[in-house]
């Protein structure tokens, strides 16, 4: 058998054994076993492909498969067979991250072969770029002339060895690749190569350097081009915190600025969070049929708890809901996609309310989206508690003095604790919320999706409460709440 059937073969006979308490409804997660990065994100042939960074033996990090998964809508998902498993010279140890494009009608995959050079040491690696390809979107054959870029094509000044998940995007008749890189003092950069034909690549340039402030690798680079505006994103490893921002482990940042595509550059004004949560990384886009923009990213962080881990669930890993990219202006922002609204049931509804101390609302739940708006008038504080129950609490806050938006969970449950903030304006006095609650895992968009924060949590089965609170006078002008049901 090879290494795909078996994987395949694995997940089938073991998938009954995965503890069903902390799975979410309405996110993508692996069948069994470990998940990562979202990997070769593409609209083909009529369906969405999400392909995911896959241990399946395990719920740890692993030797790497590509899992697979698709959807018309981007909320129902359904699996097909593993599509990359890591068996041949170049990529024995891993199938790394990567990207998908159309040619021709068939889908063509791009990603990182991850081989250990001696045995021991987990620090002698080498990453390769590779491609595989397929006429159905199903079965992947990789290239037999793999590696397309080998490391002799790894610039000076380029870590030899970190050297992945490259990002495929054309313009024009040209392809173009992004690869995650860092240089000769440890500085995040991407590292551009082109081709006409995806197979000879060239290398054209450093298409942006970070700076100490700005991480020791960047991973999975990403590009979203407007028309006055283009964005690069980046996952950087352990990024400095400033302020109330890149708190965590790793963050995932964008970069705006103008992508000059002769010259291989990238010029930028300014760089912000992507979400301003505990759990997001790895971020990929694709554009659709329509044109929309759609991100996708691993909602877990990198060395942190992992809860259904520890307690033996045989799963760890989702993605974030999926989220539209729009550009307002100068601003950029981060929408639920408007798909989630097919999947609403059973309205509970509040109108103009006058709060002032805690309310429990008449409704709970634990797979659920809130949409409300808040006008405070001399409240200091005010918010919207979920997974409330006797000893355990889940808190979004906006405190009208510093402007900041908080979510804390320090009274979550089992799993990492701690608090997150960002810097929010009102909105002609008023604050808007969408909060996507789903059995383990909360996403706040605030104000339209001018900022987000997503975090996963680990609560107790009875902390199923909603309440909404404020210290001081605030209105509530409205709260509707919907359970999301995909079945
Ligand atoms: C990012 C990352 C990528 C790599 C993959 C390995 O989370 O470290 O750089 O390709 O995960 O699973």
């Amino acid at each position: 058998m090879n290494k795909i059937d078996e994987a395949n073969e694995f997940i089938k006979q073991n998938k009954a054994k995965v503890n069903p308490k902390y799975r979410l409804k309405y996110h993508l997660m692996g069948e069994y076993g470990w998940i990562n990065d979202p990997n070769g994100f593409i609209q083909y042939k009529g369906n969405y492909h999400l392909f995911y960074q896959h241990y399946p033996y395990d719920a740890v990090w692993g030797p790497m498969h590509w899992g697979h998964a698709i959807s018309k809508d981007l909320v129902k998902w359904f699996y097909l067979p593993l599509a990359l498993a890591p068996e041949e010279d170049y990529d024995r140890d891993g199938c790394f991250s990567g990207s998908a494009i159309e040619k021709n009608g068939k889908l063509y995959l791009f990603y990182t072969g991850h081989i250990y050079t001696k045995k021991e040491k987990n620090d002698d690696y080498k990453q390769v770029q590779n491609m595989a390809i397929s006429a159905d979107g199903i079965a992947f054959e990789k290239y037999e002339k793999n590696p397309i870029i080998d490391v002799a094509q790894i610039p000076d000044k380029a870590s030899k060895k970190d050297f992945r998940d490259p990002r495929i995007f054309k313009i024009g008749d040209t392809y173009y690749l992004l690869i995650g890189s860092n240089d000769e003092h440890g500085i995040g950069q991407v590292l551009m190569y082109k081709s006409i034909d995806l197979i000879k690549w060239e290398f054209v340039n450093i298409l942006l350097k970070g700076n100490e402030n700005t991480g020791i690798n960047w991973e999975c680079p990403d590009i979203i081009r407007f028309e006055e505006k283009d964005i690069l994103l980046v996952s950087a490893q352990y990024m400095k915190a400033k302020g109330d921002d890149f708190k965590n482990t790793h963050s995932s940042i964008y970069f705006v600025g103008r992508l000059d595509i002769d010259k291989g550059k990238f010029e930028y004004e300014n760089y912000y969070s992507i979400d301003y949560g505990f759990d997001f990384y790895a971020p990929q886009t694709t554009i659709d049929k329509n044109g929309r923009i759609v991100m996708v990213a691993w909602m877990d962080m990198w060395e942190t708890d992992l809860v259904t881990n520890r307690l033996g669930h045989n799963w760890a890993g989702a993605m974030t809901l999926p989220r539209e990219v729009i550009k307002i202006g100068e601003e950029i922002y981060f929408k639920p996609i408007s798909e989630i609204v097919k999947y609403r049931k059973n309205e509970y509804s509040l109108q103009d309310i006058e709060l002032n101390g805690e309310v429990k609302l008449e409704t709970n739940g634990i797979c659920y989206e809130i949409d409300a708006e808040f006008e405070p008038q001399d409240a200091y504080e005010f918010g919207v508690k979920v997974f409330k129950g006797k000893y355990e609490e889940t808190v979004l806050s906006y405190n009208c003095r510093d402007r900041l938006f908080t979510f804390n969970r320090d009274r979550s449950g089992i799993g990492p604790k701690g608090e997150r903030k960002t810097l929010v304006n009102l909105n002609e006095g008023r604050l808007r919320l969408r909060v996507f609650v789903d059995v383990s895992s909360v996403e706040v968009f605030i104000n339209e999706g001018e900022e987000v924060m997503t975090g996963r949590i680990y609560p107790d089965s009875e902390s199923i409460n909603i309440s909404i609170f404020s210290v001081g006078e605030c209105r509530v002008l409205y709260l509707k709440k919907w359970d999301i049901d995909v079945d």
